[in-house]
C-alpha cells in the first residue's frame, strides 16, 4: 500500500485508492481534483514568487457632490435622471452643458477619464453662484448659491447610497463673490472673512451629513480673463488684492477645519497656479496667446469671462495628480 510511485504517474484523485507516496524527488501534487501526479520537486509551481500582494480594494462605485458655479456647472437638475456608470453626470446628456456649451469642464474630465472607479458625479453648480445671495447678489434671482446647493444635497442625500470615507466634496466658489463686489465701498478684507464664515458653516452642514473627504478649489486669476483685460489696470489691480486675500483666508480657514474636524481629510485645489502657469506659458501648452477668446483649440478662452475646454483638460489632469493616491482619482 506505500509502494513508492514513479514520476509522471498517478499518485491521487477521485476515487483513488493507490498509493500517494511518490518516489524520492518527486512530489505528489494535484492538477485537479481528478488527478494528482508524481512531478519533480524542482517542477512545482512557486506559490511565493507568482503570488502577488492583492490590489487594494476599489469599491465597484464611489460618489462626488461638486458645489461651484459656472466655472463648474454641467447642467445637472437632481429631479432629472440620476447619476450611472453609462452617464456618470446623470443629466443632461455628457458633457452635459458648460460654461463653453457642449463641451467638457473639469468635472466631466475627471468623472470619465481619471475616474478609477464609476464616479456617480452629483454636481450641484449653478452658472453666476454665489456663496449666499443674502451676502453677494447673483446676477440673477433664479441662480442657485451654494447655501441652495447645499440645501438641495441635503433634501436629497438620503436617497443617494453614499458612504463618507467612498465620497468626494468639492467646493469651488468665490468668483462671483468676489467679481461681483471687489469695487464696492467698505474694508474687502473683512467682508472675505464674512464671506468665508458663510462658506465654512455650509461646509460644517456637509460634514454633519457625514462628508469626511473635502477639496476646497481657490480663486483663479479671474482679474486677467478677457473681459477684467478690458477694463481699467487699477480696477484689475483692486480685484487681484481681494483675490489674493481671499485665497490666503481659505488656506488657512481649511486648515482649522481639518484640525477641528476628527476624521476629515481635506485640501486646497490651488486653481491660481494652474491658470497663472497657463497665462504666463500658453504657447508651451499650444495656445496662441493668453487673452484670445472664441472657438477653437488655440484659445485659452472660449468667451471672455471662462477657459476653454483644454484648459479644463489642464486643470483636470493637476486635479487628478493631487488626488492620485488619496481618492480613486489619478
Ligand atoms: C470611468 O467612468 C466611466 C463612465 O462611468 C466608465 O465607463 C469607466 O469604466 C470608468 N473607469 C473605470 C476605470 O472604472
Ligand atoms: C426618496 O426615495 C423615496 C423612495 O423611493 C421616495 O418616496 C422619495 O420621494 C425620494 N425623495 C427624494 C427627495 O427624491
Ligand atoms: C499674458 O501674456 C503677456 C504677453 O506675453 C504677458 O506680458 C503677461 O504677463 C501674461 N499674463 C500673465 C497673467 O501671465
Amino acid at each position: 500500500a506505500n509502494a513508492q510511485i514513479a514520476t509522471w504517474y498517478q499518485c491521487g484523485g477521485f476515487s483513488w485508492t493507490g498509493s500517494t507516496t511518490c518516489v524520492d524527488g518527486s512530489v505528489c501534487y494535484q492538477l485537479n481534483p481528478y488527478y494528482s501526479q508524481c512531478i519533480p520537486a524542482a517542477s512545482v509551481p512557486s506559490t511565493t514568487t507568482t503570488s502577488r500582494a492583492p490590489a487594494p480594494t476599489i469599491p465597484a462605485t464611489q460618489h462626488w457632490f461638486s458645489f461651484g458655479d459656472s466655472y463648474t456647472q454641467t447642467g445637472f437638475d437632481i429631479s432629472g435622471a440620476k447619476p450611472s456608470a453609462e452617464n456618470p453626470i446623470g443629466n443632461t446628456q455628457y458633457p452635459g452643458y458648460t460654461a463653453c456649451g457642449m463641451v467638457p469642464n473639469w468635472v466631466d474630465f475627471i468623472a470619465t477619464k481619471y475616474n478609477r472607479t464609476t464616479l456617480l458625479t452629483y454636481n450641484f453648480a449653478d452658472g453666476g453662484a454665489t456663496i449666499d445671495a443674502n451676502l453677494v447678489k447673483p446676477y440673477t434671482s433664479t441662480v442657485h448659491s451654494f447655501s441652495d446647493q447645499v440645501n438641495t444635497f441635503l433634501d436629497n442625500q438620503a436617497n443617494v447610497s453614499w458612504t463618507p470615507p467612498n465620497t468626494l466634496f468639492t467646493i469651488w466658489i468665490g468668483i462671483n463673490d468676489i467679481g461681483n463686489s471687489f469695487w464696492l465701498e467698505g474694508d474687502r478684507d473683512a467682508f472675505s472673512d464674512t464671506l468665508l464664515d458663510a462658506y465654512f458653516a455650509l461646509v460644517q452642514k456637509l460634514y454633519d451629513a457625514g462628508g469626511r473627504f473635502f477639496q476646497f478649489v481657490n480663486v483663479p486669476d479671474i482679474d486677467q480673463t478677457p473681459l477684467m483685460l478690458a477694463q481699467p489696470e487699477s480696477s484689475r489691480t483692486a480685484e487681484r488684492a481681494v483675490i489674493d486675500g481671499f485665497n490666503a483666508k481659505l488656506v488657512s480657514r481649511a486648515a482649522s477645519f481639518k484640525t477641528s474636524h476628527p476624521g476629515v481629510s481635506s485640501g486646497v485645489l490651488y486653481a491660481n497656479y494652474w491658470m497663472g502657469f497657463l497665462l504666463q506659458t500658453p504657447t508651451t501648452f499650444g495656445f496662441k496667446d493668453n487673452s484670445s477668446y472664441g472657438a477653437g483649440e488655440d484659445v485659452l478662452w472660449c468667451n471672455d469671462y471662462h477657459p476653454s475646454s483644454r484648459v479644463h483638460g489642464y486643470f483636470a489632469k493637476s486635479v487628478a495628480n493631487v488626488l492620485c493616491g488619496l481618492f480613486t482619482i489619478c
